[in-house]
């Protein structure tokens, strides 16, 4: 699958590393355009013209795995510059008559790099005295160079740490230059691209407006786009974007599930509908939902309940609209690459992720999905050249079924107020104390649980509100971040103080795995 043919690129070829994504946005972060594919998809046809240079990503397997590994030898031919990584590195010396083997000393984290000989590869990349800490990740090694090839530099350990043909224009590095442990890794990859694919910068956020504003108008024409709008930084850039590109043509749907952060709904009219005057059908059904979620505890279900009426009531407001032909939706790069699976294994269910991606096979709408280019933090880029709020484009992720998911238990709309005002309260005062934007995301949960607690003089039998805050790059792994007892005091009182219903406020010391980001 290949999303831009227009670009001049640097190839990711993946062979399952879980930096691989990693590596395609260092790349775009010194300004090129950046496209990952599966070693298994390789069309070398499509996209020859545009290929400037190729990055071959680490990966799980060994290059004596013949049968899993898939390595097209036409890559050699392109005459375009490739780097491999770790066993990029290794299978351009297999293929081209090194050796590989396992190796007597395998290397796992820092390790010390010397330089041993000149290349483009490593201009400013090393300090005055040869050496430098980079992050390795390795049990197999290179241990006879191809022909042709030189040695530029070693560890204590291993002999062949990067090394080169520069008359044919490639390089194998055993080790990460993507992941930041690497000292000024991203050299190394700076050189690559410029000094050696010679590619010119094309990628920024100020490009990407004009370019993805011509496509939707090539695309879309005098037809109609309708959107559901939640309000979250991915769907809010889709509709701003699509705004610029086709005016009055788009029109949103926003759905009040009830579910929603304190205010939310004001803010989200008050944006679009009033500042923004783009066409916003608003559709309260709040009672609908809480009256499907009545007496629902397990978490499944309640996801299920949520994505399905969710879809019902868009559906039904976008029939009301006539001559409708596309849907638009905030579909993001990492959505789409297929690089997950190189070692056959399949990642087991965890949760039933709600998003309205059933919606156009039933509906008949052709997509539009102008962010399907992007990762999250180009998207938020994007959405402040469109000239949106900090506060909408810098937001932290919120979950489709809402607060829903943060209630272990039964959802009632009483305890659904008690949360809005919780959560409200630590997020005004994690902005307050400049902490929001250090975290990826925080929230505060409902726990089904009563305690007592003493206030006063008087008994009280209340709920327990627990407080979340993670760092992550993508959600998918995530550390917990550790506040200051202070700030941690300041925000308990003003929970407890400010909220009838709170009596105790613990604080999840959880990552990810084994936890997951919200509770259910
Ligand atoms: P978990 O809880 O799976 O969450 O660790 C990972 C990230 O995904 C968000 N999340 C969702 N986003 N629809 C969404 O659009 C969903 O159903 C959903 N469930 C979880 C979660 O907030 C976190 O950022």
């Amino acid at each position: 699958m290949i999303p831009n043919n227009n670009l001049n690129k640097i190839l990711i070829i993946d062979f399952g590393s879980q930096f691989t994504q990693l590596i395609a946005r260092r790349v775009r972060e010194l300004g090129v355009y950046s496209e990952i594919i599966s070693h298994k998809k390789l069309n070398l046809k499509l996209e020859k013209k545009q290929i400037k240079g190729i990055i071959l990503s680490g990966g799980p397997l060994n290059v004596y795995q013949s049968k899993k590994v898939r390595f097209n030898k036409k890559l050699f031919s392109l005459n375009v510059p490739i780097l491999g990584i770790c066993f990029g590195h290794q299978i351009i010396s297999k293929e081209l008559g090194g050796r590989v083997k396992k190796a007597k000393h395998r290397e796992f984290g820092l390790a010390k790099l010397k330089k041993l000989n000149p290349s483009k590869l490593i201009s400013n990349f090393f300090n005055k005295k040869g050496s430098n800490n980079v992050w390795m990740s390795h049990a197999d090694e290179v241990t006879k160079l191809p022909k042709g090839f030189k040695v530029v530099a070693k560890t204590e350990t291993s002999k062949f740490s990067i090394i080169e043909n520069p008359k044919k224009k490639l390089y194998g590095i055993q080790f990460h230059p993507e992941v930041t442990h690497t000292e000024n890794g991203k050299t190394i990859l700076r050189n690559f691209i410029f000094s050696i694919c010679m590619i010119k910068k094309n990628w920024s956020s100020k490009n990407q407006k004009k370019m993805l504003i011509q496509e939707i108008k090539d695309n879309v024409g005098k037809s109609k786009v309708i959107c559901a709008l939640s309000g979250g930084v991915d769907s809010s850039v889709v509709a701003k974007l699509i705004h610029k590109a086709i005016g009055k043509q788009l029109i949103c749907i926003f759905v009040n599930t009830g579910l929603l952060r304190k205010k939310e709904e004001h803010q989200v009219l008050n944006t679009f509908k009033k500042k923004f005057k783009i066409n916003l059908v608003y559709v309260d059904a709040k009672t609908l939902f809480f009256n499907r979620l009545k007496k629902i505890f397990d978490p499944e279900k309640k996801r299920k309940i949520i994505g399905n009426l969710f879809i019902k009531i868009f559906e039904k407001h976008a029939k009301k609209i006539k001559n409708v032909k596309y849907l638009a939706q905030g579909t993001l790069y990492p959505d789409l690459i297929e690089s997950k699976s190189v070692t056959g294994s399949q990642t087991s269910k965890i949760k039933s992720h709600h998003n309205v991606g059933g919606l156009p096979k039933k509906m008949k709408l052709k997509l539009v999905e102008p962010l399907r280019l992007l990762f999250k933090d180009e998207v938020r880029k994007l959405g402040l050249e469109l000239k949106l709020s900090k506060e909408i484009v810098l937001r932290h992720p919120f979950p489709g079924p809402g607060l829903a998911i943060r209630m272990p238990g039964e959802i009632t709309k009483e305890k659904v107020n008690i949360l809005k005002e919780a959560d409200d309260i630590f997020i005004k005062e994690l902005k307050d104390h400049s902490l929001y934007n250090k975290i990826w995301q925080a929230y505060a949960a409902l726990l089904p649980v009563k305690t007592v607690g003493v206030m006063g003089d008087n008994r009280t039998y209340e709920y327990m509100c627990l407080l979340r805050a993670i760092t992550s790059e993508d959600g998918m792994t995530a550390d917990t971040f550790y506040f200051k007892k202070e700030f941690m005091q300041i925000v308990s009182n003003k929970i407890i103080n400010n909220i009838k219903g709170i009596n105790r406020v613990v604080y999840d010391i959880t990552s990810k795995p084994p936890s997951t980001i919200e509770l259910e």
